[in-house]
C-alpha cells in the first residue's frame, strides 16, 4: 500500500515543510520536507541532540545560510543529508526517510 506524504503542491521552495508522519497512527510525530532543487528529501522531526522537534513553531524553522537549524539549541544540520556541523550534536545526523515522487504526491518508499 503506498503511503502518501503530501502533495508535491503543498512544499515549498523556499523553506522546510512540516508534515504529519504517515507512519505514526497516534497523529502526534511530524516530518520535515525539504526541496533541493529537483532533489525532495525527508527527515524525522526529532533532534538528535534532545529529542525535540526543530522547528519553533507550527511549520516554521529556522532555515538560512542553507543550513537547517534547530529552534531549540541552535544544532545545525546540512539540508541534503541531515548531517549535524555544529551546535550540541555535532557529528549525529537526523533520521532520514526514504521518499519518492509518484505523480503529484511525495510517498515513502
Ligand atoms: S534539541 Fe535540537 S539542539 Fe537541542
Amino acid at each position: 500500500m503506498v503511503q502518501v506524504v503530501c502533495k508535491l503542491n503543498e512544499l515549498s521552495a523556499e523553506a522546510p515543510t512540516e508534515v504529519p508522519d504517515p507512519t505514526d497512527e497516534a497523529g502526534v510525530e511530524t516530518l520535515i520536507v525539504i526541496r533541493l532543487g529537483e532533489q525532495i528529501v525527508a527527515y524525522r522531526n526529532i533532534c538528535p541532540h534532545a529529542g525535540r522537534p526543530l522547528n519553533w513553531a507550527p511549520g516554521r524553522f529556522l532555515f538560512a545560510h542553507g543550513q537547517l537549524v534547530c529552534a531549540a539549541h541552535g544544532a545545525s544540520f546540512r539540508p541534503e543529508d541531515g548531517f549535524c556541523i555544529g551546535g550540541p550534536c555535532r557529528g549525529a545526523s537526523l533520521a532520514k526517510v526514504p521518499v519518492a515522487v509518484l505523480g503529484e504526491q511525495l510517498i515513502l518508499v
